[in-house]
């Protein structure tokens, strides 16, 4: 991950159908890495099964993956893909704790297994939190420091740098999202994030941490969350699957 630069990330999820669609996407968003005008990296997280004809493709973006296994190679486990095969192929970065994956029984701890995994390797975990909805008492700001305590309950102190934390509040992602949130909730969970971390680690330990927004950003919002979400950069589910879109996102960020 380079220091000092915006990221914008996209998560295509289960897109697209084929090799030829996913190479033919992958290689308009590597144009359109121009626009970050070397400000902001660019990455894209397509399936597993299109990893490796993209990483010999794409020149500009980095590539990220969108899980992984938390044990670190040559172990029993079927229909898994271990962080090593990420690495050789040329993947820098990977989601974790997704709440897509959160609902498939993805724990916090094995959040936190899966981050060390990729730390091993030199990957780059973006580590997400949020939580499914917001009430009037605050509550959901205990559930996202319960998730930020037991995520890094053992990480150390020095592989903060190294990781990227994306904000992604359930109620605000996908088509069925109950509406957008605000730069100004972004902003606020920013700060508590920072917060919860600094009373586990020190304040000065957070000065370097990085963190992301996600959950229905798009070329109306993008460039608002930057400005006053108090975030490092996005991350794009549905947009990042229209070019067009996407390059708009990438346009208003710089
Ligand atoms: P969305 O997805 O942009 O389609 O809401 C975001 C995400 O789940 O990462």
């Amino acid at each position: 991950m380079s220091k000092g630069k915006k990221l914008i990330i996209g998560n295509w999820k289960m897109n697209p159908a084929s090799l030829e669609k996913a190479l033919r996407l992958a290689k308009e968003i590597s144009k359109y890495s121009k626009y970050s005008r070397g400000k902001t990296e660019i990455v894209i997280c397509p399936p597993f099964v299109f990893l490796s004809a993209i990483s010999k493709k794409i020149k500009k973006a980095k590539l990220g993956a969108q899980d992984v296994h938390f044990e670190t190679n040559n172990t029993a486990q079927t229909g898994e893909i271990s962080p090593l095969m990420l690495k050789n192929l040329g993947v820098k970065y990977v989601i974790v704790g997704h709440s897509e994956r959160r609902m498939l029984g993805e724990t916090n701890e094995i959040v936190r297994k899966k981050i060390g995994a990729c730390l091993k390797h030199a990957i780059t975990p973006i580590v997400c939190v949020g939580e499914s909805k917001r009430d009037e008492s605050g509550n959901y700001l205990s559930f996202v420091r319960t998730q930020l305590e037991e995520i890094f309950s053992s990480i150390p102190k020095t592989a903060l740098p190294k990781i990227l934390i994306a904000y992604e509040p359930i109620w605000a992602i996908g088509k069925s999202a109950m509406r957008e949130a605000t730069p100004a909730e972004s902003n606020e969970m920013a700060i508590f994030i920072k917060k919860v971390l600094s009373d586990l680690y020190d304040p000065k330990a957070v000065g370097s941490l990085r963190i992301l927004y996600g959950g229905s950003v798009n070329i109306k919002n993008a460039g608002e969350f930057m400005k006053d979400g108090g975030v490092d950069g996005l991350l794009v589910g549905r947009d990042s699957l229209d070019p067009d879109n996407f390059k708009e996102i990438i346009k208003s960020v710089n």
